[in-house]
């Protein structure tokens, strides 16, 4: 099936008979469906959206096109929680169908007030040229369904010295006010924050551009989260446009934060430390946080644009990966797997051994699981190969100990993919125990290194039989391991 510019923008009210269920029987043949991450239906997710706790349940809408595996017209699905493992569909979506949005319902965020869940996001417009427009929206959940607000866009200009390239708004609430960041492009092709105000989500002000020093930082900042941690403020968000460096920078486009004193609303002046990537694997855009109980949780997209992933010819794309919690330390995030996920394990397995020069094939294997590997007394290279199987496939997690380097290699992991961005990842990491805590699930990994204060999430799409897991070391080495199957 193409896509063309009609078929590309139709909503899900326009679904002929039985035409989503078998989208959805080609779908669920697939052995890369994932077992416990958030995925489409069919088609098309990216960026997660409207993360909130409201009335006891955990809520997540994501961007979505229902037909395909393209970025047609964005929905927001939607789905819910009661503890952050399993997610229930919630038919409660929001589906453009106004003129503001009449090329999707782009990214944003929610907000309670008055014990009812507000939702703000972009509604994209392509004109008749094929010039985009962007509008700021309002929406309410409601019982039945999600209501938009009538006198939408609540935001329908830009301000001035910005271009249309100008979406995402993130709300948050301080002393008694409403405030939006929202991601964008000034006209001198460089990426921006503009900053507005509000009392009651209706009425906002613009009250400025956000000042970091960060003046000539790519030509488009996507997807902006502003957030306070003990005394630092956080500004997370997405700059397009970076030239790889080094270790740095190699994927299409960059996820990071800026870290500093909390940004003063009256001059929205923020001083802040060097912009410093989220993820150093392949495949971690758009992530978006929420607070509960005073716990900040983060889900990001697994997966970036403008690179062709290999279920697509099954008919869907990405998925979310599992909520991480941030902590600072050092003026430096670090991420750990959500707690609520231990609710997953099943049954145990250990393996323990003193490696010298060799590589031992476990008698554990498994294709969906979580692993914590810990490595002592090493004098050597050290590893992991995960998901081996036919063909020498096989997923590589190593320690390289002449450079102190943590890799990730994904060159024989199955099925190719967006290989004009490289097949290796690496970031320099010093510590006398290295530690693996690693999430497997059928078609992707996500690594915490040393308790998060490094992640790696790669989408990989290995044979359905590839499940085998070695270890090895060029060295000595001490290795402990844990495995549990998740279900
Ligand atoms: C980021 C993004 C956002 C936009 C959305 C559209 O991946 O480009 O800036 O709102 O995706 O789906």
């Amino acid at each position: 099936m193409t896509f063309d510019s009609k078929n590309r923008y139709r909503n899900i009210k326009d679904a002929h008979a039985d035409e989503l269920e078998n989208i959805e029987k080609i779908v669920n043949s697939d052995h890369w469906r994932q077992k416990f991450h958030i995925m489409p239906k069919t088609g098309l997710l990216n960026d997660p959206n409207g993360l909130a706790y409201f009335n006891g349940k955990y809520h997540i809408f994501f961007q979505w096109f229902p037909f395909g595996p393209v970025h047609g017209l964005k929905h927001w699905a939607h789905y819910v929680s009661e503890d952050m493992v399993s997610w229930y569909e919630d038919k409660r979506i929001l589906i453009p169908e106004e003129w503001y949005e009449s090329h999707g319902a782009f990214s944003g965020s929610a907000v309670i007030k008055d014990n009812q869940l507000y939702l703000m996001y972009t509604g994209n417009v392509r004109t008749k040229d094929n010039r985009r427009k962007s509008y700021q929206c309002l929406a309410r959940l409601e019982e039945k369904k999600i209501v938009k607000d009538p006198d939408n866009p609540v935001i329908n200009s830009i301000p001035d010295g910005f271009t249309n390239e100008f979406r995402d708004p993130k709300i948050f609430q301080k002393d008694g006010s409403f405030y939006l960041v929202i991601g964008g492009q000034k006209e001198n092709m460089t990426g921006s924050i503009a900053v507005y105000q509000s009392k009651d989500l209706h009425n906002w002000n613009f009250i400025g551009e956000l000042k970091t020093g960060l003046e000539n930082f790519g030509y488009m900042w996507e997807c902006p989260d502003y957030f306070e941690l003990n005394d630092t403020g956080i500004l997370l968000f997405c700059p397009q446009g970076l030239k790889p460096n080094k270790d740095c920078f190699n994927n299409i486009y960059q996820s990071g934060y800026i870290a500093g004193d909390k940004l003063n609303l009256d001059t929205l002046e923020f001083r802040h430390s060097d912009f410093t990537e989220l993820d150093r694997g392949f495949d971690f855009y758009a992530p978006q946080t929420f607070e509960k109980d005073g716990r900040r949780l983060m889900i990001g997209w697994m997966g970036l644009p403008e690179i062709e992933y290999p279920s697509e010819k099954n008919f869907w794309v990405h998925c979310l990966t599992i909520p991480r919690e941030l902590k600072l330390m050092n003026n430096r995030l670090v991420q750990s797997p959500a707690s609520e996920l231990k609710k997953l394990r099943k049954e145990k397995e250990t393996f323990s051994e003193n490696l010298h020069k060799q590589k031992i094939k476990l008698p554990i294997s498994g294709t969906v699981y979580e692993l914590l590997a810990e490595f002592s007394d090493f004098s050597g290279d050290f590893g992991l190969e995960l998901r081996t199987g036919p063909g020498d496939e096989k997923t590589v997690l190593w320690y390289d100990y002449k450079n102190s380097k943590i890799i990730l290699d994904r060159t024989n992991s199955g099925e190719k993919f967006g290989l004009d961005y490289g097949s290796l990842r690496m970031v320099h990491f010093i510590a006398p125990v290295i530690k693996f805590h690693i999430f497997m699930d059928s078609s992707s990994v996500e690594i915490f290194i040393n308790d998060g204060k490094e992640t790696f999430t790669a989408r990989i799409f290995p044979g359905e039989n590839s499940s085998g897991i070695s270890v090895f070391s060029t060295g000595t080495a001490k290795i402990n391991l844990s495995k549990w199957n998740l279900a």
